[in-house]
């Protein structure tokens, strides 16, 4: 037997109890005569002593034995001297005394302390991933997603859902990325694409009776990355026929007020989820993934100052535009210097300036201030509710600018003002997308959701008549201030999809290349259905306070998409490429 405990298992009442235990060596002292490791797997830290009274070859082993080597120790549990116990180690009350030390293999110097969590070079990190793994961060969160993702699997079988999965090796499904394409050798110049979501096969198993689906589903897009993008990541993709749209949401919110205490119990998750529509959660926070953790809403201030003799306000409301503000409270006394900051906060949102009016004691201050009126100037006090001490920030623009700039404002005083509570996960849904937006670049029409929305009205008419005032069945659920899932009541009637695909520019013939075997499918009873895709990473990362989906992957990509690890994606034999039918362009 390797092991007859684990390391982190100790406690008291083992104490006199002979083990067997292996792992690394966390770290190693040596006093001249006794020698300390501290032993580690996968459940914790052990203290083990050598002594000189240790057999002789068990003190050459430990004296030889370095960081990061996997030893085997036999050894007899027994209480620490009262001045040694160690509070902060779930094991810290005892020690082994070591019979018996093996080395079961030796290791190079890592390239970074294993044993604490002082910050490395992510590239370093991405490079020696399994190195990074064994270190108490990863860990940590390694075991946080398994215990979610357990958990979610747990909630939905007791609730009749089957977990069914589906291939990877599939057909473009548009989710508004790029596909990843896998060549076929046995069709030349055929390609599989890998699926950006598992959207139509479940909407297919729907069809087929299945009734409640779920897959923790990988999904594959290649798009621009950011923190909360990977080109592979994983999905809770559940799908349920006979629903309507509250069923859906209400199952997604029990699972989660059940998830969050189980997995996090420090976390705190105030229910019932709010529910906005898009069109509030913008004029209110100027986003639709706002952050509900804290107020600081936007305030329209056009009829306030829209006859202001301030050009920037008045000439914006004749235009059309918007003059929207937040209150910053206590933020009246920020220098130049800070002031200067919001406003290029505010201008990277496209922006063209920033108006701050800072309330002091007797006096409103900042470079517009002189423009307006001493009844404007009270009016924009009264209709944002800033006192004393505050400072309002105004931005006059068209309603895409304001809403951009505010919202990144209001998120730049939160981390300032600290204004969260970090163990709170506030959801919140926002519903009532509008189910079509304009691609200008290409003079069409896209889904903003995806084309198998329900949409309200559906005929091709009604849609046709005015695209930007269609609203769809969608639904995105958010937390704290990131997009966490979406979903929809779908079509499935085929001549509401097939007007949709002719909505969205779609030739006949194209979109029965491309979604034939849907609408084939749809007209052999297709049930009423909706369903919805929380991200896991997103939601792990979330709970386990970070702001990277990487920290919450096993082994992620880097921003550029690449594995530095195993360094890919990596060029391939001229064979196997011929294999496949594929021959490399020269870079022009
Ligand atoms: P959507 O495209 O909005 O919907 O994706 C659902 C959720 O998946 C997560 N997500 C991502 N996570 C990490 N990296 C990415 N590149 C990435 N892209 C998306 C987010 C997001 O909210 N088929 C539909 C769902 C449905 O209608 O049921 C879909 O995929 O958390």
């Amino acid at each position: 037997m390797f092991k007859t405990h684990s390391c982190g298992a100790l406690r008291p009442q083992d104490v006199g109890k002979s083990v067997t235990l292996a792992g690394w060596v966390h770290l190693r002292r040596d006093f001249g005569g006794v020698i300390f490791i501290v032993l580690r797997d996968r459940s914790g830290l052990v203290q083990v002593v050598v002594s000189g009274e240790s057999p002789e070859e068990t003190q050459t082993a430990a004296a030889q034995a370095r960081s990061e080597f996997v030893i085997q120790v036999e050894g007899t549990v027994r209480q620490r001297p009262d001045n040694q116990v160690n509070p902060d180690w779930p094991t810290g009350d005892v020690e082994v005394e070591a019979h018996a030390v093996r080395i079961l293999n030796t290791a190079k110097t890592p390239p970074f302390y294993i044993y604490d969590d002082s910050p490395v070079d992510e590239a370093l990190r991405l490079k020696y991933r399994y190195l990074d793994l064994r270190r108490a961060r990863l860990q940590r969160n390694i075991i946080l997603r398994h215990e979610t993702v357990q958990f979610l699997r747990q909630a939905l079988n007791s609730r009749g859902f089957l977990e069914i999965e589906t291939p990877y090796l599939f057909k473009s499904t548009p989710e508004g990325a790029r596909d990843y394409l896998v060549p076929s050798r046995i069709h030349p110049g055929r390609f599989y694409a890998l699926p950006q979501s598992p959207q139509q096969l479940k909407q297919l198993l729907m069809v087929a009776g299945y009734e409640k689906y779920y897959q923790i589903a990988r999904c594959f897009r290649d798009e621009d990355l950011r923190g909360d993008r990977q080109p592979e990541f994983t999905q809770l993709d559940l799908e349920m026929s006979f629903v309507h749209r509250d069923d859906v949401l209400d199952l997604i919110e029990e699972i989660f007020a059940e998830l969050i205490p189980a997995v996090t119990p420090q976390k705190h998750v105030p229910l019932p989820f709010p529910r906005l529509s898009y069109a509030e959660a913008l004029e209110m926070y100027g986003t639709d993934k706002p952050d509900l953790r804290f107020g600081m809403q936007l305030v329209d201030l056009t009829p306030v100052l829209e006859r202001s003799n301030f050009r920037v306000f008045s000439a914006t409301a004749a235009s059309g535009g918007k003059i929207k503000g937040i209150v910053a409270p206590g933020c009246a006394d920020y220098t130049r210097r800070e002031i200067d900051e919001l406003t290029d906060i505010a201008k990277r949102e496209g922006a063209r300036g920033l108006v701050t009016l800072a309330y002091t004691a007797g006096a409103v201050k900042g470079s517009a201030a002189k423009f307006l009126t001493e009844d404007e100037l009270t009016a924009t006090a009264e209709t944002t509710g800033a006192s004393e001490g505050d400072l309002v920030c105004i931005v006059a623009s068209d309603a895409k600018v304001v809403a951009a700039s505010l919202s990144a404002l209001r998120l730049t005083f939160r981390d300032r003002l600290d204004l969260v509570d970090p163990d709170v996960v506030a959801f919140g849904w926002v519903l009532d997308f509008p189910m079509f937006e304009r691609n200008e670049e290409e003079q069409r029409w896209e889904a903003v959701h995806h084309p198998f929305t329900m949409p309200r009205p559906n005929t091709y008419d009604e849609m046709m008549a005015d695209p930007l005032a269609v609203l769809s069945d969608a639904y995105d659920l958010v937390c704290n201030g990131w997009e966490i899932a979406s979903g929809s009541i779908r079509v499935h009637d085929p001549k509401i999809q097939s007007d949709i695909f002719r909505m969205l520019g779609y030739e006949e013939a194209d979109a029965q290349a491309r979604f034939g075997h849907m609408m084939e499918a749809f007209s052999y009873g297709a049930p009423p259905h909706g369903g919805i895709a929380p991200g896991i990473d997103r939601l792990v990362m979330i709970l386990a306070d970070e702001t990277n989906i990487r920290e919450v992957i096993a082994f992620p990509k880097t921003s550029q998409a690449t594995d530095l690890m195993a360094d890919a994606p990596a060029e391939v034999p001229a064979e196997q490429l011929k294999e496949l039918h594929i021959s490399i362009a020269e870079e022009s």
